[in-house]
């Protein structure tokens, strides 16, 4: 792309400041910038004026969730079931490792993060951990993705190498990085990170599956013939992921995601909830729950909306390939993003002046027919780290490790 061709894409959309340093850059610079712009897709910005409007949701009612009593009458069919799916090769991880990470803020990959005591224990090597339980368990070395971005993609890569893959087999994994979208503030302007460089930030939770497709590996699915895909955060640092009894127990239901699920601690805990949204799979926030919602029971006098969702869920991957982009709603999302203001000087907010553009997999789950909700023991599976200290924070996820008996 020429300047004056980006000046026109600039310009139709009133984003000619872009342009601002150009003539100081040297080549390099100047062709890096001319290339994301010829890259980016701006029409996200036009999305801003949903701000705060939320997405316009359905009528919701409940899903039951397969709970823990009948997971242990039926352990042994699942876990024997489990197994031979995994031993078949038809299971794949997908580690979502493409967030930015601010709460935590710290400048590496979230994965990087040392939540060790007496040695280092870094997050990465506790979700490589967990899954080579089941690797040992059926002998079989589960295809593994890692999804990161363009901001973390090398200080991850090189991380893996540096520490040996944490004892996983190296030529089993596979690296991708997600699609980007630009940042704005809020009269829609786009930010600038650098004078040669677009704000940008990842695309969201759901962005795993177009950029997997983007990158070619779906055809890493069809040659190897992976029909089932366990995509989990990567700052749950518990959750077991492929485990025998949640694959099989989703492959004998014939649903087209199983979602690992908990009880809530109350009813208004801020989880989002497993549901049903005009009839099919949906999540409902736990914001957007009435008093009636919350209040209501089910045929046992439980409470209807009682399971919240962990970010873990496993896709049949047959299904996936009808769920469009295109469909997928895009939310405006206010957050802290650096920009570089009017005398050049790189600035890092301590509050929101902006939004980013996401797509979030409580999207993807609708566009599917069916859904089995999981239920698993929060105490066992659930230590997010989202902040450094507090609630879902590295000391909350130390204690639970500890009493799960996880050396740290
Ligand atoms: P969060 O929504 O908690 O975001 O991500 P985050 O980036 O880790 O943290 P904050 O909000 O900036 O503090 C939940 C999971 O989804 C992944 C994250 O890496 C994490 O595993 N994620 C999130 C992506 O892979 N890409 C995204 O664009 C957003």
């Amino acid at each position: 792309m020429t300047r004056s061709e980006a000046l026109d894409k600039l310009s139709s959309i009133g984003q000619e400041h872009v342009l601002k340093y150009f003539d100081e850059l040297d080549e390099g610079g100047q062709q890096a910038l001319l290339t994301q712009i010829e890259e980016t897709d701006f029409s996200v910005l036009s999305h801003i004026k949903e701000a705060g409007s939320g997405s316009g949701r359905g009528e919701f009612s409940p899903l039951a969730a397969m709970q823990r009593d009948e997971i242990i009458r039926r352990e042994k069919e699942f876990h024997d079931a489990g197994c031979d799916v995994i031993k078949a090769g038809k299971t794949a991880a997908l580690l979502l490792a493409g967030g930015m990470g601010t709460r935590l803020g710290s400048d590496n990959p979230k994965g990087m993060y040392d939540i060790g005591l007496t040695k280092p224990v870094y997050i990465f090597q506790r979700i490589v951990e967990n899954l080579l339980d089941v690797v040992r368990e059926t002998d079989t070395w589960i295809r593994l993705f890692v999804m990161t971005s363009e901001k973390n993609h090398q200080a991850t890569v090189d991380f893996f190498e540096e520490k040996d893959y944490f004892g996983y087999r190296r030529d089993r994994v596979v690296f991708f990085k997600q699609d980007m979208a630009p940042a704005c503030d809020y009269n829609g302007k786009l930010y600038m990170e650098a004078k040669d460089r677009i704000s940008t930030s990842p695309n969201g939770n759901a962005g795993w599956y177009s950029s997997m497709v983007r990158a070619g590996l779906d055809k890493i699915l069809t040659d190897e013939g992976i029909e089932w895909i366990d995509v989990f955060a990567v700052d749950n640092v518990l959750q077991r992921i492929c485990d025998p009894c949640f694959v099989g127990a989703t492959a004998l239901a014939g649903v087209s995601v199983g979602a690992k699920v908990v009880k809530k601690a109350a009813p208004d805990e801020a989880v989002g909830v497993m549901c049903l949204e005009d009839g099919r799979p949906s999540i409902v926030e736990y914001y957007e729950l009435s008093k009636e919602m919350m209040e209501a029971k089910d045929a046992n006098g439980d409470p209807a909306y009682n399971f919240g969702v962990i970010l873990n869920y496993l896709f049949h991957a047959p299904e996936l390939a009808a769920v469009t982009e295109d469909a997928m709603p895009l939310h405006v999302v206010e957050k802290k993003i650096p920009y570089i203001d009017d005398a050049a000087n790189l600035v890092k907010p301590d509050k929101p002046n902006g939004y980013k553009f996401e797509q979030l997999v409580l999207d993807m789950i609708h566009q599917l027919d069916s859904c089995l909700p999981y239920e698993v023991i929060r105490e066992h599976e659930f230590a997010p780290i989202k902040n450094p200290t507090g609630k879902d924070s590295v000391e909350s996820a130390r204690e639970l490790c500890k009493a799960d008996g996880i050396e740290l």
